[in-house]
């Protein structure tokens, strides 16, 4: 053999060893080459979260769910009170240490397979979702049922500790003189242009047409609708909703939308929604427009040339999409990754087989890396 064989031969030697090597069957890489990460999904600025682009997914776990609001809850303490009582800041900052600690343990525990076994969560959950009907299978509407029930959950704790801070007589209401707009509202600009304050949100009429029994105080269900008016089912609300949306595009102010109005800001919205949903993509612009025209002849059903606010009505659930939207999305998302028999729903085996795509909250794929440094 020639000098440059014998290289040839070492090489396709050792590359066959590294690749035994990386298969080895007592290494498990699916399970050790992923981190489970607790995220801190408190928003500083909530103006981000009404804004769809920024949305965070829905703990399908709720056990993970419950780690992620208690570590949320911490820090929206501290923000709180750095914000609204910077007087009694300097107490609580020697409790830095242990929160973190807290956090760290949280996120150990998430990753020691025998203490948070992802196949047994699995085995656990899989029950609670097969329930329309228990056919010992998971549907897509069965998953978005689950995630939507997971999201209000969310929302509503959420919404029960922002009216702790309004509620100021402790009543367990909110009356429109206790009810103060968002800090970043106030505080961003003096003119009152920042996001939402100049159209109409967090206002009084804002307040009233939340205020679904009209006693002039909002209860937590109320308050809940107040600040996520798309997923509230009050038609007097969801008005209120197309109101501001046309004050918004009405550029000649006369109170309705014209075909240009809706063409150059709400129809990309609604486009956007039904490509996502339907996947009809590859249209040029003059078809766009084309297609635009038909949308807007059909939405106008007085004919009058003009979309009102009556008529907006049959696409706000677009032009705001609901935590429904997004809990059917991400059922979609999970069934199209882990059913490998393609019947268009999970057995548990099939969700037992891919166990972190219903992680794939909080899997973070940068942690990816720890992996090959274990056969370094
Ligand atoms: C998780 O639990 C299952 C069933 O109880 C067991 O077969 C599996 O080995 C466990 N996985 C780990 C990584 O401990
Ligand atoms: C901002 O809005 C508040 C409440 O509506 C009003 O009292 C104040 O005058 C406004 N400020 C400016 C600069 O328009
Ligand atoms: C809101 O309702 C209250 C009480 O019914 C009323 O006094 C007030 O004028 C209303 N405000 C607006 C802006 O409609
Ligand atoms: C709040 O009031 C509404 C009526 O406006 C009612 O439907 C709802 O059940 C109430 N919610 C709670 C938690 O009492
Ligand atoms: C959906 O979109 C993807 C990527 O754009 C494309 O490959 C696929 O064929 C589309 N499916 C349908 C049903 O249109």
């Amino acid at each position: 053999m020639g000098r440059t064989q014998v290289v040839l031969l070492y090489i396709v030697v050792a590359v066959l060893l590294l690749f035994l090597i990386s298969r080895s069957p007592n290494k498990t890489p699916n399970h050790r080459s992923r981190r489970l990460k607790v995220r801190s999904t408190f928003n500083f600025n909530p103006a981000a979260s009404l804004d769809n682009k920024h949305r965070e997914h829905i703990p399908f776990d709720p056990l993970i769910a419950d780690i992620e609001r208690r570590r949320e809850d911490k820090e929206w303490e501290k923000h709180y009170f750095q914000t609204s009582h910077k007087e009694i800041v300097d107490a609580p900052a020697a409790e830095a240490q242990p929160e973190w600690e807290d956090f760290m343990n949280a996120e150990d525990y998430l990753n020691d397979d025998d203490r948070f076994n992802v196949t047994n969560r699995l085995v656990v959950l899989f029950p609670k979702i097969d329930i329309d009907p228990v056919d010992g299978y998971v549907t897509v509407h069965e998953l978005t049922e689950w995630n939507l029930n997971q999201a209000q959950k969310e929302v509503m704790h959420r919404t029960l500790r922002d009216m702790e801070v309004h509620d100021k007589n402790h009543d367990g209401f909110i009356s429109f003189a206790e009810y103060e707009p968002p800090s970043w509202v106030r505080n961003s600009n003096s003119d009152n242009n920042s996001f939402g304050y100049d159209m109409g949100w967090w206002k009084e009429e804002h307040f009233n047409a939340t205020d679904a029994d009209g006693d002039g105080l909002l209860n937590k269900t109320e308050f809940n609708d107040f600040l996520h008016p798309a997923d509230s089912n009050n038609p007097r609300l969801l008005k209120w909703l197309c109101k501001e949306e046309v004050r918004e595009r009405d550029t000649d102010r006369d109170g309705k939308l014209n075909f240009k109005e809706f063409f150059h800001g709400l129809f990309d919205l609604v486009r956007n929604y039904d490509i996502e949903e339907h996947n009809s993509s590859q249209i040029s612009d003059n078809m766009m427009e084309g297609s635009a025209k038909i949308l807007f002849g059909q939405l106008d059903k007085d004919g009058d040339g003009y979309l009102s606010e009556e008529e907006l009505l049959q696409i706000i659930g677009k032009l705001h999409p609901s935590e429904k939207y997004y809990a059917k999305q991400q059922a979609d998302y999970i069934i199209s990754q882990a059913d490998t028999d393609k019947d268009g729903r999970l057995s548990l085996t099939e969700m037992i087989e891919s166990p972190y795509v219903f992680y794939s909250a909080i899997f973070n794929e940068e942690e990816e890396y720890e992996y090959h440094d274990e056969f370094r």
